[in-house]
Order: C-alpha cells, then sequence, then structure tokens
C-alpha cells in the first residue's frame, strides 16, 4: 500500500481579493477601475518604488559585503529606527529600557509574534477584535491558539465608529488580561479612525480594566500626517504599563514583498523587557529562523540618513495628499441627493480604504455593468482611482445605490 497523506486535504478557496484582483486584471474593458486590492498605486496606476528606497538599495548593492546571517531578532539598527519613528524618538518609551522589539517578516509576521508571545505569557487571553477587521488578523492571530472575539466598531448607517457601543461592549465581555487589537490609523477596511479625544478617553477606560493595547500601525503617514498618524500608539506607550503593537514598512515604504515589519513590546520593567526580548528571538526562530533583511537594510538606511529621510517623508506626504485629494474629488461628485452621507464620510475617513454601504449585489453590478471592483463589502482602495476616472465612479455609485 502506498503513502496516502493528502487524501483527505480539502483544495481551498481563493483568497477574495486575490481571486477579484485576477478578475479586475482580466478584465478587457479599456475605461476599467481597480479599486481592491490594498496597495498605494500612483496616478499612472502603477506601484511606484519610492525614490528614497531606489537610492538605499543602490548604496546598499554597491557597499554590501555579506549575507551572512543577521540574527532571530534582526537588525538592531532598523529596530531603534522604527522604534523612534513610530513613538518619536523623544517619547519617555524609548528612553526607558522598558521596550522589546524584534525585526519581522512584515505586520503580518510581526502580529503572529506578538501573538504567540501573548498565547506564551496568557494562553486563555481572548484578543478581542474590531467588527470588521483586516480579515488576516483572525487567522494570523488565531492560529497560535488564542481565542477571538469581536466587539462592535463600524456602523454601516452612519459610516463612522460606533465608540459608546464598542466601551460598553468590552466593559460587559472582556475579561482583565484579554488583549484588545486596535487600528493605529487608516482602519483596514473601513477607513473610519478613533479621533484623538476618542483615544484620549480609551486609553484609561482599557488600563483600568487591565485589558492589554494591541496596537497594529500598517499605514503611519498615509492617513492625516506622522503626527496624527501615531497619536494613539504614543498615547498608549506613554500611559500603559504593556503594550504590544506591530509596525509594516510594507505601505508607507511600498516594500511590499520585501517583508518588512516590526514587533514592539513595552514592559513594566527593564529586567522583564529582557526576558521578552528573549521570548521574541526563540518565538521567531520557531516560526522562520530570521527575518528577511534586505527591505529592513534599506529602512535603516532611509531613517538614518537626514537626506534620504527628509526625501521618503516629502514622498509620503505627496502619496497622503494624492488620496486626500481623491477624496475630496469623490466626495465632491457624492455630494446629491442620496449621496450625502457618504460625501461626508469619504472625506472623513482615512488611509487608502473607505467602506461604502453597497451590498453584495450592487458590489457585483458595480464589477458587471460599470467595470469597477471592489469588494463584496464594499470596501473601496481609494489609490486605485485617479482624476479622471473619479465622476464616473461617482456616477456608478449613485447608480447602483439608487
Ligand atoms: C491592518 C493591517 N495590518 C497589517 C498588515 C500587514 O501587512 P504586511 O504583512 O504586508 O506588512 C496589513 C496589510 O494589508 C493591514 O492592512
Amino acid at each position: 500500500m502506498g503513502a496516502a497523506m493528502f487524501d483527505h486535504l480539502d483544495s481551498l478557496p481563493p483568497d477574495a481579493i486575490i481571486a477579484m484582483m485576477q478578475q479586475a486584471q482580466a478584465d478587457g474593458r479599456a475605461h476599467k477601475v481597480d479599486l481592491g486590492v490594498g496597495v498605494y498605486k500612483d496616478a499612472t496606476g502603477a506601484v511606484p518604488i519610492m525614490r528614497a528606497v531606489k537610492a538605499a538599495e543602490q548604496r546598499i548593492l554597491a557597499e554590501e559585503k555579506t549575507k551572512s546571517y543577521v540574527g532571530t531578532t534582526g537588525r538592531a539598527g532598523f529596530r531603534d529606527h522604527v522604534l523612534d519613528l513610530v513613538l518619536g524618538a523623544d517619547h519617555p518609551a524609548c528612553a526607558s529600557g522598558r521596550l522589546a522589539s524584534s525585526q519581522a517578516a512584515g505586520g503580518s509576521g510581526a502580529l503572529r509574534i506578538g501573538a504567540q508571545l501573548a498565547f506564551s505569557a496568557t494562553p486563555n487571553a481572548t484578543v478581542w477584535v474590531s467588527t470588521p477587521t483586516w480579515a488576516n488578523h483572525v487567522p494570523l492571530i488565531g492560529s497560535t491558539g488564542l481565542r477571538l472575539k469581536s466587539y462592535p466598531y463600524y456602523n454601516r448607517q452612519t459610516l463612522g465608529v460606533d465608540y459608546e457601543d464598542m466601551l460598553a461592549h468590552l466593559d460587559a465581555h472582556a475579561e482583565a488580561g484579554d488583549l484588545v487589537l486596535l487600528h493605529g490609523c487608516c482602519h483596514n477596511p473601513t477607513g473610519a479612525d478613533l479621533s484623538p479625544q476618542q483615544w484620549d478617553r480609551l486609553v484609561p477606560f482599557l488600563n483600568d480594566r487591565g485589558l492589554v493595547h494591541f496596537i497594529d500601525l500598517a499605514y503611519l503617514g498615509l492617513g492625516r500626517g506622522l503626527d496624527e498618524d501615531r497619536y494613539g500608539l504614543r498615547l498608549a506607550a506613554r500611559d500603559c504599563p504593556e503594550l504590544i503593537f506591530t509596525v509594516s514598512a510594507s505601505k508607507n515604504f511600498g516594500l511590499y514583498k520585501e517583508r518588512v515589519g516590526l514587533l514592539g513590546v513595552l514592559c513594566k520593567t527593564p529586567e522583564q523587557a529582557g526576558v521578552v526580548q528573549s521570548q521574541l528571538g526563540a518565538i521567531q526562530r520557531t516560526l522562520i529562523s530570521m527575518p528577511p533583511d534586505h527591505g529592513a537594510q534599506i529602512v535603516e538606511r532611509i531613517l538614518g540618513d537626514g537626506e534620504l529621510k527628509r526625501d521618503w517623508l516629502d514622498e509620503l506626504a505627496e502619496m497622503r495628499e494624492r488620496m486626500r485629494g481623491l477624496r475630496r474629488m469623490l466626495s465632491d461628485a457624492l455630494d446629491v441627493q442620496g449621496g450625502e452621507h457618504i460625501a461626508r464620510a469619504v472625506t472623513d475617513q482615512n488611509g487608502m480604504f473607505s467602506m461604502l454601504p453597497v451590498t453584495p449585489q450592487q458590489a457585483e453590478r458595480l464589477r458587471d455593468d460599470h467595470a469597477i471592483y471592489m469588494t463584496d463589502s464594499g470596501r473601496i482602495n481609494i489609490a486605485g482611482a485617479n482624476a479622471g476616472n473619479i465622476p464616473r465612479v461617482a456616477e456608478a455609485l449613485l447608480d447602483v445605490l439608487s
């Protein structure tokens, strides 16, 4: 009898967004608009390599002398620069000795290591995630064995955050020691963020209940600005005894396929940070041994060089402003009878995504009748549009919504 190891495996459906991306690519209609997949596109529809990235990469190619292993938690220089970037170099946490950190394979790798650390420390804890949240949060965190539950977040009628419901739900159901996953900025998939005032109230609210902040910062600089986008993380890092946070360089450095991310953990004492640091290395070792290096080297170069960093910040601001401009255009075009509330939401929301109140059937009609691609949930990536096709997107939306 031969081996039969794979006889009982079922084939799995393709990821919905990837399947739609392929459908959009295969669509031969010249006027098609792909608002589906979550990558930043410029006005020509290209996913560009940022200028500072190209320059740093050229220097690395010329100067790099070895491809030898770096270590399980990656480059110390990368970690320090990214911590300074996301917290602000002047933040008390940076000099406290209470931070442990690890380079990771993208924000996803950081989420996986962070969740594994939480599971090792408190295997019975629940991780609370927003409704909705980034679809991959669930398998990435759930695959550690941690339990996930949802709290109310996005209101599909008001197109804003159901803040009081969120707090009331966590108050009633979360238990001390549970973790609350929060999007640092540019909530994916809704674009609806917590305001500074809402963060101001949320941080002590969670602390008073012994709940641990788990902040995912995947879009720093692509929302309202560097300082605005890191407001919640900085506040939590100032006021929380313990905190887990993840950073992705995929979108704001355009380094998607290079897989660059960081996990940060704020601990009660420097001694605990030392313990956690050893755990992070051990966890990465069991998952992928060591993180990929090339992209992290690029980020370290850019953040460590005044000129490259300035150029990167300038280009990041250009990307952000392009998306804010598109939001204003779409909002103006939707600001007619029946579209007013969407018009308002589109400019209130941040980053690449907005979640529009379309049904899966209406999303299908947009694809079939208008060659406009968005997920069935109504999530659009505003960077997939341009000034030329925004009026048509608005018209098509008003048509299917009427
Ligand atoms: C909310 C959120 N977190 C984390 C990530 C992780 O991205 P990556 O693993 O590509 O860095 C993404 C990517 O889409 C995201 O939207």
